[in-house]
């Protein structure tokens, strides 16, 4: 079982408007798994043992519906099938001490000279990278 695994299991709750324990919650995350990156929004850390996986925490509770939202487009582009304008890379729910939270593959980064289709240009900071198939997937469309 990955560390993940196990905080999808603790029965841990936050209480809305408890900032003081979404604190402790990223406090905790820190120390039993690796901080990748930090937005606006979320931090985004790894399972070293586990290192193809990404899980994404929101800072805030007014952020909690975007770990929501990202989930809903994948499921959404998975039911309408290959073909639309962009991809998005593979991600589900993951609810940690009552939070939601988002687990997505992890990507590689594009380097500044590699082409890109015209729909990654548009992407907000460019945050797009390859899936472990190589295909060119979004990763932070909340
Ligand atoms: N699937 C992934 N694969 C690799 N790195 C990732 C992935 N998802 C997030 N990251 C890293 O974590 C950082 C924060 O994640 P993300 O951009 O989703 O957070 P955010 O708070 O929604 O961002 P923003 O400030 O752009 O709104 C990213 O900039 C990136 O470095
Ligand atoms: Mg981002």
């Amino acid at each position: 079982m990955t560390i993940i695994d196990d905080l999808k299991k603790h029965e841990g709750h936050i209480g809305k408007g408890k900032k003081h324990d979404l604190e402790r919650l990223h406090k905790h995350l820190s120390i039993v798994l690796t901080i990748l990156g930090s937005g606006r929004h979320r931090v985004a850390y790894i399972d070293p043992k586990n290192p193809g996986m990404v899980l994404k925490v929101p800072k805030s509770f007014r952020h909690f519906k975007d770990s929501i939202s990202e989930v809903w487009q994948y499921q959404r582009q998975q039911a309408k099938g290959p073909g639309g304008h962009r991809r998005l890379a593979k991600c589900e729910l993951a609810t940690i001490w009552g939070v939601p939270c988002v687990l997505m593959e992890r990507v590689s980064y594009v380097k500044p000279d590699d082409k890109l289709p015209d729909w990654a240009v548009l992407i907000d900071q460019r945050e797009v990278g390859y899936d472990k198939d190589g295909n060119l997937v979004a990763f932070d469309y909340a």
